[in-house]
């Protein structure tokens, strides 16, 4: 179990001062609200990565989903050894659970090969988003290899300037060994591919090392005025 598993979530115990990023408990908070320059340095690229113009939600936000299940026909292979291992999941109860949600604007990651499988379930505006991972192909392979993996993007704010259909972005390097967790680059694009602003909810459905739900707590509590900014990491913190 990582430290990421066990550390209090943030909001959760008041009287602590807990690190924004991770969640330990700062030893000497004077020092900045990060336990460290690691933690730092990823709300930074976090928010360099984010829209800088955006605004905080008018009224008292809405609710968005994310679904980041084992991809079609690997849950086993590679998470067979998890605390949350439950099988193969069902793509179909899945995504009909999230078109039934009433949800503002959701998003499934999947592999492009499911994409044939996945998409006749999905509504017929679902949009298919590629987060493109840069290097080349192992010289051991033989035939197509994989080099891109979907996200498919159902509703959401459509905002302005617009978000690209695409990312460019190397897997998440740190923070545990979860295979497919997601990256800092990745969450900020998902972010703004479903046009999310602080004050609005992320039901993050697959959390493996939470980082999603902590890069939306991150980028939507601090925009927010002191008295939501509270209400929102605590209300994040019980749904976790
Ligand atoms: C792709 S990972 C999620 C990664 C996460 N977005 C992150 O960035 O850390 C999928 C997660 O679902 C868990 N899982 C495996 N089988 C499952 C099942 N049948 N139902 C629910 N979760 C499952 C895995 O153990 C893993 O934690
Ligand atoms: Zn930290």
């Amino acid at each position: 179990m990582t430290s990421l598993e066990t550390s209090p979530t943030p909001g959760l115990l008041p009287w602590l001062e807990l690190c924004s990023w991770c969640g330990v408990s700062l030893v000497d908070s004077r020092r900045g609200r990060f336990c460290g320059r690691r933690c730092r340095q990823a709300a930074w690229r976090l928010r360099r990565r984010s829209d800088p113009g955006v605004p905080p939600s008018a009224g008292p936000g809405r609710r968005f989903a994310y679904a980041d299940p084992p991809y079609v026909g690997l849950s086993k292979r590679y998470y067979r050894n998890e605390s949350d291992y439950r099988g193969e999941v069902d793509h179909p109860a899945l995504i009909a659970s999230l078109v039934a949600g009433g949800f503002a604007g959701w998003a499934l990651s999947a592999s492009s090969r499911s994409l044939a499988t996945l998409l006749p379930l999905c509504p017929r505006s679902a949009r298919v988003c590629a987060w493109v991972k840069p290097g080349g192909v192992p010289p051991a392979t033989y035939g197509l290899h994989g080099r891109w993996e979907a996200l498919i993007v159902v509703g959401g704010r459509k905002r302005r300037p617009g978000v690209g259909d695409w990312l460019l972005a190397q897997p998440a390097r740190g923070w545990g060994t979860l295979p497919g967790r997601k990256p800092v680059a990745f969450c900020a694009w998902l972010f703004r591919c479903l046009g999310m602003i602080p004050g609005d909810e992320l039901v993050d459905l697959f959390p493996g090392t939470g980082a999603v739900g902590r890069a939306w707590r991150e980028l939507s509590s601090r925009d927010l005025p002191t008295t939501r900014r509270v209400a929102a990491r605590s209300a994040t913190a019980a749904a976790s």
